[in-house]
C-alpha cells in the first residue's frame, strides 16, 4: 500500500477538488495506482478561507463517500500550511494541520518565490514549537541554491516532499533526480487538485523513478511505506540515507 501525503482532495475547499464527485474520482486514481492513504492537505493560506474546526468532519465526510463507492482507500487529516502564514496559528490550530493528525509534521509551503532564509528561520521557529516540517514542492521554489538551501532545511530536521508528477520527465526532474541522488528527497506525492484537469492523483510513477537511482533503489521500501507510515503517526523519522 502506497501513501499520498500532499493531495487537495477534499472538496469544496481551496483551490482542489471541485465538488464531492471530483474528490470520489481522485480516490478512484489513487486506488488503481496502490494508494491505501491520502492525507487531504488543503491550502491554510491567506488566499483560502479554510476553517481548521470542520476538517475532521469533512474528511468523514469523504471517507464515508469513499466506502459507499466501493474503494478501500482511506484519508486522514493535513493541511498545506504556508510558511508566510505560520506564525498568525496557534498551537492548537498548527496541531489540527498535522499530518494525520499525529500532532507532530506539517506540510510546509515555501512563500511565493526561490527558498530563503525566511525559510529556515520558519522551520527554526516551528521546530521550538515541537512541530516539524515536511518541505512541500522544492521544484517550484528553486532558486541557483537550492540544493544548499535544502541541505540546511534537512540538517535542521525538515523532510522534503516532491511532485510525483514531475519525476518521470519534465523540465525539472533533472534537478529533482539530483536532489534524489544527495539524500534531499524522502516523500513522494501528487499535489493533485482535480481528477478533471492538471496532475492525477497518483505516485507510482514518480516512485519508479526514484527507484532508478543506484542510491535511492535500496530504500524505496522506507521512502514509499515507512517514511510516511512514521510521518502520519507522528513519530520521529531518521531517513535511512
Ligand atoms: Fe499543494
Amino acid at each position: 500500500m502506497r501513501y499520498d501525503l500532499h493531495c487537495h482532495i477534499l472538496p469544496g475547499i481551496d483551490d482542489g477538488a471541485g465538488d464531492l464527485e471530483d474528490s470520489v474520482a481522485m480516490a478512484w486514481q489513487a486506488d488503481a495506482d496502490g494508494v491505501g492513504v491520502i492525507a487531504a492537505t488543503p491550502h491554510i493560506r491567506s488566499d483560502h478561507d479554510v476553517v481548521l474546526d470542520e476538517l475532521p468532519a469533512r474528511v468523514a465526510e469523504l471517507n464515508a463517500a469513499i466506502l459507499s463507492a466501493g474503494l478501500a482507500i482511506k484519508i486522514v487529516t493535513g493541511g498545506e500550511v504556508a510558511a508566510p502564514d505560520c506564525d498568525r496559528l496557534s498551537d492548537d490550530e498548527l496541531h489540527a494541520v498535522t499530518l494525520g493528525g499525529g500532532g507532530r509534521w506539517i506540510l510546509l509551503e515555501p512563500g511565493p518565490g526561490p527558498m530563503d532564509d525566511a525559510l529556515e528561520a520558519t522551520v527554526d521557529a516551528l521546530h521550538a514549537r515541537d512541530v516539524r516540517c515536511v518541505i512541500a514542492h522544492p521544484e517550484r521554489h528553486a532558486g541557483a541554491d537550492a540544493a544548499d538551501r535544502l541541505a540546511a532545511l534537512v540538517a535542521r530536521g525538515a523532510l522534503v516532499q516532491v511532485t510525483a508528477g514531475y519525476l518521470p520527465g519534465g523540465d525539472a526532474a533533472p534537478t529533482m533526480l539530483d536532489w534524489a541522488a544527495r539524500g534531499l528527497v524522502h516523500v513522494v506525492s501528487s499535489d493533485a487538485h482535480s481528477a478533471r484537469f492538471g496532475r492525477t492523483a497518483t505516485v507510482s510513477e514518480g516512485l519508479a523513478a526514484l527507484a532508478g537511482l543506484p542510491e535511492l533503489a535500496p530504500h524505496m521500501d522506507w521512502i514509499a511505506h515507512e517514511g510516511p507510515r512514521a510521518i502520519l503517526a507522528g513519530e520521529d523519522v531518521t531517513p535511512p540515507f
